[in-house]
């Protein structure tokens, strides 16, 4: 069973999981060069790799709906794994990473996730995380029956009121009765119970302030956006004093998203970014750009005034997260600046090229951060989360 232990000062790094052929680069130049989504061979293979560098969890997305015909075409984030099944396959070919699996909390009932959750902690031995998220597209909505996207407070207010649900059938041996704004219902479930107590890792990534609130109440990881280490290291201090608040200092915990692309030499670094942006498929970028600006408050924010252009190109090559290029000694210092600067828990780590080759690239930064001290094997820390 992991336990969560945040006070070591350690680097924690996970893989934010090949879903679909593309997750965060709306480009068919890119996913055509990835392995096919649908091998679950390949998925198997990525997971011992990853256990075997030294990662300390997966980290799987989800979506519902594609974004629009042009992002399907391009493959991306469609077709898009199911994480809590693809989880559970991660999980029975792994012993020590964290898996944490996506879960909408809009559209399911606290008892399907309740038990979800459950039987995947028992499956992993207590190794099973949930990334809550609310959902951020007025297509995905309505497929579940809402008339278009759900206000962003309302989503916040469901998603805390089905979390304290959650936590309290994963207690109740006997009936509760609860009485929610949104929620009623009575009774309790089957077993099995979650292997992790009081629960499982509970993971969000709001970054507005109706976010963090309802974070820094449920939740031990928190996962920013932004692409400047002062803005996460401002974040990561309004999380720690309302942490605080209400008496949970020390135990919430920032995470920075980063692209890494790792090559021999850093000439080669740049001409594989720039062959990206060439080749950013500007339909679907504006697709994805519309929705993380329109569903996403954080990202409404911080590419408010930014110009078109640089906007797609920002958000069609890597979502505008932390783009880290460079040979294996250039991204283990950059990677090791922002941990120190960013005052985040750790990464989470996104390629664009995502075979198990590229990803065994980081297998080598890893030797040099350790070399350094910046970093050590999750092994050594007993695999704590
Ligand atoms: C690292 C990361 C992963 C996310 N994964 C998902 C996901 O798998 N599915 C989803 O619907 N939203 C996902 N989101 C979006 C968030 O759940 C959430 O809607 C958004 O960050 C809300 O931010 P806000 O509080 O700033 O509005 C993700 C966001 C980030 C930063």
């Amino acid at each position: 069973m992991k336990t969560r232990n945040f006070s070591d000062d350690r680097m924690r790094l996970g893989l934010f999981w090949p879903s679909a052929r593309t997750m965060h680069w709306t480009s068919k130049a890119v996913a055509d060069r990835n392995p096919d989504v649908m091998d679950l061979a390949v998925h198997i293979e990525i997971a011992k790799l990853i256990e075997d560098i030294g990662l300390d969890y997966a980290f799987l997305a989800d979506r519902y709906s594609p974004y629009t015909p042009a992002s399907t075409r391009v493959g991306h984030q469609d077709p898009c794994i199911l994480a809590y099944l693809w989880g559970a396959a991660i999980a029975s070919h792994t012993r020590h990473i964290g898996i944490i699996t996506t879960i909408h909390t809009t559209y399911l009932h606290p008892a399907h996730v309740a038990r979800i959750g459950a039987n995947l902690d028992v499956m992993s031995a207590g190794r099973w995380g949930m990334n809550i998220v609310t959902g951020f597209t007025a297509n995905e909505q309505q497929l579940f029956g809402h008339e278009g996207l759900v206000d962003h407070t309302e989503r916040y207010a469901l998603a805390d009121e089905l979390i304290s649900a959650v936590k309290e059938l994963w207690r109740a041996d006997e009936d509760i009765e609860f009485a929610g704004e949104a929620l009623r219902f009575r009774g309790h479930l089957s077993g099995p119970r979650p292997v992790q107590q009081p629960w499982p890792l509970l993971v969000n990534a709001g970054a507005s302030p109706s976010g963090q609130r309802f974070a820094v109440r449920q939740c031990d990881y928190v996962f920013t956006v932004g692409n400047d280490a002062s803005q996460v290291s401002q974040l990561a201090g309004n999380l720690d004093e309302q942490a605080a608040e209400v008496d949970r200092k020390g135990e919430v915990l920032p995470m920075i998203s980063v692209m890494p692309l790792i090559r021999d030499s850093q000439a080669e670094a740049e001409d594989e970014m720039a062959w990206i942006s060439a080749n950013i498929d500007t339909e679907a970028a504006r697709a994805f750009a519309v929705s993380l600006t329109g569903g996403i408050k954080t990202y409404t924010e911080t590419y408010k005034d930014v110009d078109e252009a640089v906007l797609l190109d920002t958000i069609g090559n890597g979502a505008g997260l932390f783009r880290i290029a460079g040979t294996p000694e250039q991204v283990a210092e950059q990677m090791a600046d922002l941990y120190e600067n960013s005052k985040a828990g750790g990464m989470l780590l996104s390629f664009p090229f995502w075979s198990p080759s590229e990803i065994g690239r980081m297998g080598d930064v890893l030797a040099i951060l350790e070399k350094s001290g910046s970093w050590s094997h999750p092994k050594n820390a007993g695999w704590s989360w």
